[in-house]
């Protein structure tokens, strides 16, 4: 464990660039493989999470490497080409990865298992083995279906249509990506449109999709060829050093070349309604994504309600909202949200133990919390991460406007998503240093 400890910073000053989309990295590390040849990715996220994916791939066959100039070199195998792994596929701390590739896998007659870190093994998977064993797959997963978990994939598919439950775009994808290997026509059926990465990577890849509202067509066994990719910086990522800047007084940063997917950018709109100083620079279209450069100058900013439809298109950035938050006057109210239990830590459980330690006044319910923001915050705690990357993002920005310095127990789980994010950070004027417990 790797204890980080953030203090009082002055202004933050400068531009930076985040790493590439953890969303987009994993679906074009998957695509690649999928298509016949040699596919090129330009800005893949070298984090945990995507690496422990392209360790999956190259384990089913794909050949990946890394060019001299950083570009990703993916020679797919094509669809239905994947071997079975010899070893269980270890999926690391990454829910997308573990999900996404077990839809992948069920509609290849192989026996895949997959393993994970504690936080992982202990997430819901039905919610993805309840569709996938309609496609004719069997599961044997660990106390009411959590990892280690084992996939009886189905020779001979079925096509399938399913009406999501829950708003997931793991969910979803999951599906697509069996349908891949399906014959015919399969449908998914969101109750709210999710981010929609896989929607648009199979367009790029030209794979036969059809969306109608929320309906999701995909026809199976399309011949795929290799594409280049272009992975955009990670807008939530960059909602790290976005919301640094918007509390830290004197602060004026910019981000180059941020993905800017409506499905996405939710929190940006939300900051905006706080009062937050943020515009868009240069936005333009990149490989089917629209990216652009963000200014974010310091900002008084007021607590809000958000709108719960919201929700889906900013779903991991409440942790690092309850930040902004804890500064801004008044009430922020974040409903509907019950999701944030089931992410890598139980979100809401733990933002507000972390924010109670740091003195900021928050209130717990089922499926979210209420934030009463004030001028100074106490600081001084030490929060556990409970091995959750954006938990301990979240609580060392904290650090960098409290009265005392706050630390997080386990830094190095931030390496799953935003690797460099100390230096990047402290490039820019904040003061995060690490301790080796
Ligand atoms: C993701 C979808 C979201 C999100 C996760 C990444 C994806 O999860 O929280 O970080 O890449 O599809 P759900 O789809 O489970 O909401």
């Amino acid at each position: 464990m790797n204890q980080l400890i953030s203090e009082k910073a002055d202004n933050l000053t400068g531009r930076i660039k985040v790493p590439g989309d953890k969303s987009i990295s994993h679906r074009a590390l998957i695509m690649a493989t999928m298509a016949i040849g040699q596919s090129r990715i330009s800005g893949l996220l070298e984090g945990e999470d995507v690496l422990n994916t392209a360790r999956a791939m190259t384990a089913m066959g794909a050949d990946i490497s890394k060019a001299e100039n950083g570009d990703w070199l993916v020679h797919g195998v094509g669809i239905g080409g994947l071997c079975q792994p010899d070893m269980p596929l270890d999926m690391g701390n990454s829910g997308t990865g573990a999900r996404l590739i077990m839809g992948l896998v069920s509609t290849y007659p192989h026996e895949t298992s997959f393993i994970g870190d504690g936080s992982l093994s202990s997430r819901p998977m039905r919610r993805v083995t309840n569709p996938l064993e309609k496609f004719g797959a069997e599961f044997h997963g660990a106390r009411g279906m959590t990892l280690p978990l084992t996939v009886s994939g189905i020779m001979d598919p079925l096509p399938i249509e399913y009406e999501v439950p829950v708003a997931s775009a793991q969910v979803k994808s999951a599906i697509l990506l069996a349908a891949l290997n399906t014959p015919g026509k399969t449908t998914v059926i969101e109750p709210v449109p999710t981010r929609n990465h896989t929607e648009r990577m199979f367009k790029h890849f030209g794979v036969d999709i059809e969306i109608n509202g929320t309906a999701i067509t995909v026809t199976g066994h399309p011949e795929l060829g290799p594409r280049d990719m272009l992975v955009p910086s990670d807008p939530s990522s960059a909602a790290f050093p976005v919301i640094a800047a918007l509390i830290t007084p004197g602060s004026d940063i910019t981000i180059e070349n941020v993905g800017m997917n409506p499905s996405r950018t939710g929190i940006y709109t939300t900051l905006r309604e706080m009062g937050a100083d943020i515009t868009f620079v240069n936005e333009r279209l990149e490989c089917g994504e629209s990216v652009a450069d963000i200014r974010v100058r310091y900002s008084t900013l007021k607590g809000i309600t958000v709108p719960q439809s919201r929700a889906p298109s900013m779903i991991d950035e409440y942790p690092v909202l309850c930040i902004a938050a804890s500064f801004a006057s008044g009430e922020t109210v974040m409903g509907g949200l019950g999701e944030l239990r089931v992410k890598e830590s139980d979100r809401i459980a733990v933002m507000v133990k972390g924010l109670q330690a740091c003195g900021v006044t928050v209130l717990e319910y089922d499926d979210g919390m209420t934030v009463t923001g004030a001028t100074t915050i106490p600081g001084g705690a030490t929060v556990k991460t409970h091995l959750d990357h954006r938990i301990a993002m979240s609580f060392l920005i904290l650090g960098l406007r409290a009265d005392n310095s706050v630390t997080v127990d386990d830094g190095t789980v931030i390496e799953t998503s935003f690797p460099g994010f100390q230096r990047i950070m402290n490039g820019l004027g904040a003061n995060i240093g690490g301790k080796s417990l």
